[in-house]
């Protein structure tokens, strides 16, 4: 399977300390990833790195083929979607739920052409289908739960058909019933042949969608464990990797964690 990110001995040193150090990781195509570590574990750095917004102090980043640093990233960041709340705080309120997935297509925020493609339109139907939100194309994002806004944000990283998708904690702050709604919509998306690989960022285990296949366990910058879901996401790993003990447990390829007794 061809590999779609490669990160080798990559250092992010900010401010005298290592945000990442000395971290050596490789996803591919047929892969889907949960980052998942303390607050201020590097997780949105790593994000950041995938999506060439920066560069490696030192080591090498290659994203979908390309050294990051060789390359031009203007090229590589319309193959890539990302999905965040920082990102999702530069959609204007008013702009309508079809035209933020839209607007993708010109890796924009904010309408600026008005003779879209047909193609482009019926495109970004698709994708708010798919999503559950064609009932809502019409309304204002301002006027979304957190739930739809997240759901928004995702269709608007997938518009431009990414090889690689990138999800910074997609579920957070919503209420049980929205992230339930979301994890069935990225585990379905998850295990569709068609998807790109998929890395996504979150603190809890709760939030690991079924279909996700791997994890990548973060301390300080340092990598504490990665593999495959049933190799790497054990108690000793989230203990390590969160500093207190921790009992875990797997229920139909959902996981729960709590204080071990
Ligand atoms: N530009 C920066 N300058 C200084 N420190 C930074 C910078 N970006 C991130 N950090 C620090 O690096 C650590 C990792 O940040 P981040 O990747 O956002 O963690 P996470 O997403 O896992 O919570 C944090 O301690 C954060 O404060
Ligand atoms: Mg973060």
């Amino acid at each position: 399977m061809p590999q779609v990110l490669e990160f080798s001995d990559v250092v992010v040193r900010r401010n005298a300390r290592d945000i990442v150090d000395h971290l050596d990781w490789e996803v591919s195509d047929d892969q889907r990833w949960v980052v998942l570590g303390p607050n201020g574990a590097g997780k949105t750095t790593i994000l950041q790195l995938a999506d060439t917004l920066i560069h490696p102090t030192s080591g090498a980043v290659t994203i979908l083929g390309e050294r990051l640093g060789r390359t031009d990233v203007f090229e590589l960041r319309p193959r890539i979607g990302f999905a965040s709340s920082a990102m999702a705080r530069r959609i204007p309120a008013e702009e309508t739920v079809l035209n933020v997935v839209l607007t993708a297509a010109f890796s924009v925020v904010g309408r600026w052409r008005e003779d879209y493609e047909d193609i482009d339109e019926r495109r970004a139907l698709r994708v708010l289908a798919e999503w559950r939100l064609e009932e809502l194309a019409d309304r204002t994002f301002g006027t979304l739960s957190d739930g739809e806004q997240k759901r928004v944000q995702i269709a608007r990283s997938i518009m431009t058909d990414p090889e690689l998708l990138l999800l910074d904690e997609p579920t957070a702050s919503l209420d049980l019933g929205a992230r339930e709604e979301l994890l069935t919509l990225l585990g379905g998306y998850a295990q569709a042949p068609t998807t790109p690989a998929m890395v996504m960022v979150t603190h809890h285990v709760e939030e690991i969608p079924v279909g996700f296949t791997h994890v990548l366990l973060l301390r300080e910058g340092r990598l504490v464990a990665a593999g495959p879901l049933a190799e790497a996401l054990t108690a000793e790993s989230l203990t390590e990797t969160f500093g207190t003990p921790i009992a875990l447990r797997e229920e139909d390829g959902r996981f729960t964690a709590r204080a071990a007794r």
